[in-house]
């Protein structure tokens, strides 16, 4: 069964590169923001390998302590430490002819990273404790959401780790570049949950309203935040207070911090303008002129309202937010159709004194 739902352009990249991928034994770091599938694609990895039948063995690297996460790891003899009353094989063993998976591998301590590059390099360890060495036979996939690069600059990361674990790089594209796959993820997630949340998904009717929201939205948390989404849509039965959620933080660009340093509210913005007006190219194929017409016209409206909004509804003030007229921002009010009602932009508004002339 695919695991991996999405029929995008950079989905169906991904799924090519993991069947490439997937019998060659060599290691692989999966890397991509929080939430975005990166446990998906080192099991599917391993799924699609010849050893897709001996264990895949998941450790979490920032969960444990050094000393703890290397017994965990290589496991230890019997009275290695205080309370090894039994000797005990790691997960290192347990995975033998199978993969382990290293979640987080950034967190992990450069004490550890250093044994770990031995047994990349040697195919063998010692149990803590021990004195005999123990031969696995292990595929190793990583993960991590740091940028190695970054850290190995820092003095964090061991270059030479890096380059035993990196052999092969997957980037799992966050969710904001492959919008096109949100309504299938979301009757996947639709089925996924109907039992045990015991609902029926046909008695939730979602509307065109909530998947512009969905397709305006950035994203940040991913794949696991459109889940956690459609889980609260089936409890409460009800989309408005989630479409409200979603518009507010679209409007505001809260919570659109996402993890990637180089996110941007203003080129968010844009990217959200264009995905709208190109919508349904393949269908219907505009001229340029149209497009950027139209481009425009959207772009205008949504920081008119925006500019409405900072200023409390204050034409005059917003005008010169927006370094136009007074006159040019009436006839834009006039012709993209913005409701000005006193109290209309009263909401949610973040209050911008402009200093008078
Ligand atoms: N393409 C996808 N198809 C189906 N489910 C997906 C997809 N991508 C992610 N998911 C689901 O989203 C959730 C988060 O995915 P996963 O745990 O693999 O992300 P992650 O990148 O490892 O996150 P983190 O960085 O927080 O550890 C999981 O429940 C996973 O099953
Ligand atoms: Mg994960």
């Amino acid at each position: 069964m695919d695991l991996i739902i999405g029929r995008s352009q950079p989905i169906q990249r991904l799924k090519n590169l993991i069947k490439q991928v997937a019998d060659t034994g060599l290691n692989v770091l999966v890397c991509g923001e929080s939430g975005v599938g990166k446990e998906l694609v080192a099991r599917s990895l391993h799924g699609q390998s010849n050893r897709s039948t001996k264990p895949f063995v998941k450790v979490n690297c920032a969960a444990l302590p050094g000393e703890l996460l290397e017994s965990e790891l290589f496991g230890y003899e019997k009275g290695a430490f205080t309370g090894a009353s039994e000797a005990k094989p790691g997960k290192f063993e347990i995975a033998d002819k199978g993969a382990i998976f290293l979640d987080e591998i950034g967190d992990m301590s450069l004490s550890l990273q250093a044994k770990l590059l031995q047994v990349l390099q040697d195919s063998e360890f010692c149990r803590v404790g021990g004195i005999r060495d123990v031969k696995v036979d292990v595929w190793v996939i990583c993960a991590t959401h740091h940028d190695l690069e970054v850290d190995i600059q820092k003095g964090h990361f061991r270059e030479d780790l890096f380059y035993r674990i990196n052999i092969i790089k997957i980037k799992v594209p966050p969710l904001r570049e492959r919008k096109e796959d949100i309504p299938l993820l979301v009757n996947h997630f639709l089925e996924k949950y109907m039992t045990s949340l015991n609902r029926n998904p046909a008695d939730l009717r979602l509307s065109q309203e909530l998947f512009d929201c969905f397709s305006k939205y950035h994203w940040p948390g991913n794949v696991r935040e459109l889940e956690n989404y459609i889980q609260k849509l089936m409890v409460l039965g009800d989309e408005q207070p989630v479409i409200e959620e979603l518009e507010s933080k679209n409007l505001r660009g809260v919570d659109a911090v996402a993890p990637d340093k180089d996110w941007d509210h203003e080129e968010y913005l844009l990217d959200s303008i264009i995905s709208d007006v190109t919508k349904g190219l393949s269908d219907n194929f505009p001229s340029l002129k149209d497009i950027k017409k139209k481009a425009q016209a959207r772009a205008e409206k949504v920081v008119i309202e925006e500019a409405l909004r900072r200023t409390a509804g204050n034409k005059r003030d917003a005008a010169k937010l927006l370094q136009i007229s007074y006159k040019a921002i009436l006839y834009k009010i006039r012709d993209y159709g913005i409701n000005v009602e006193p109290g209309e932009f009263l909401t949610n508004s973040i209050q911008v004194t402009i200093p008078r002339s």
